[in-house]
């Protein structure tokens, strides 16, 4: 063989592995998302001038920060967007209408680096809806709540009460949405100030999809659906009243994310107990088929 070419052949070799090492360790540092054809050093960059402090992780969900400021996380101040996804949201009158006012809506940047918009799986006429965070990676790619891993332990939890999300009959089905309706870049956990932006949203989903049951399905969702600042070990303990807007007051409970029963298997026992209270809940309301 001709030994330059060798050289070469052996060279690019060489480097498709170096570069597939590179993407792996990438990935497993979070990093999943291209934002640009070309690199940045940022290091090189002088900081911006007025640039406006994040959100503070630890600022409290309903009472952050009330000026109109721009950051990164927020292309409107965040009272702004609070105020024209509000407005949107109370103006839709139907879930397509709905729908279309949340593809719309500019006031998140997850927006922007998100495939899909993730809006509902499941029947709307069932009276079970289940509230979870926010997509992931395989939801972001589909379109549809809670499809990856932990969605398929969903399917087999629900499954578990006669509830299937694929269902014609209501009342074996069971409808599925997010707090957040875009995937959050690398499946960070979405900020104060997108939950609250996006809250309206989610509230008037609730309110035109009328359940009788609501289900919220980890820390995130309990914790913004309910307006509460607990752990969900704690919101899990004894059903909820969710008032909508137009006064319908909903029984919910809240449980521990599948995601979390992943990490943490021993909790499927709590879980199951949360799924025995829906059970009694939909036999009280004479739900159950
Ligand atoms: N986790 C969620 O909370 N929602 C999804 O849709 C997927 C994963």
């Amino acid at each position: 063989m001709d030994q330059n070419r060798f050289k070469v052949g052996f060279m690019s070799s060489l480097q498709t592995t170096a570069l597939k090492e590179a993407l792996r360790f990438y990935l497993e540092c979070g990093v999943d998302e291209v934002l640009d054809n070309t690199a940045a050093d940022r290091f090189a960059m002088p900081a911006p001038v007025s640039a406006v402090p994040p959100v503070k992780p630890s600022a409290p969900l309903f009472s952050g920060p009330s000026s109109s400021a721009r950051s990164a996380d927020m292309p409107l101040g965040k009272s702004e967007a609070q105020g024209q996804s509000a407005s949107l949201a109370a103006a839709a009158k139907t879930l397509d209408e709905l729908r279309s006012a949340i593809a719309g809506f500019e006031g998140l940047s997850i927006k922007k680096t998100a495939t899909n918009m993730v809006f509902c799986d499941g029947n709307a006429n069932a009276p079970v809806m289940l509230v979870g965070e926010a997509p992931g990676a395989d939801e972001d790619r589909q379109g549809k709540p809670f499809v990856g891993v932990s969605g398929q332990l969903l399917d087999k939890i629900l499954g578990c009460i006669g509830l299937d999300r694929q269902q014609d009959d209501p009342l074996k089905a069971i409808y599925i949405s997010n707090i957040i309706n875009w995937r959050p870049p690398g499946n960070r956990t979405p900020n104060p100030a997108e939950i609250v932006v996006s809250l309206p949203f989610i509230q008037r989903h609730i309110e035109l999809v009328k359940p009788k049951i609501l289900i919220l399905c980890g820390g995130v969702s309990a914790k913004a659906l309910l307006g509460r600042d607990e752990s969900i070990s704690k919101l899990r303990k004894g059903w909820h009243d969710y008032k909508t807007t137009d006064g319908q007051v909903i029984p919910a409970i809240a449980t521990y994310h599948p995601a979390y029963l992943l990490r943490t298997p021993t909790q499927k026992r709590a879980v199951w107990a949360d799924m025995l209270s829906v059970q009694e809940k939909r036999q009280d309301l004479n739900l159950l088929s």
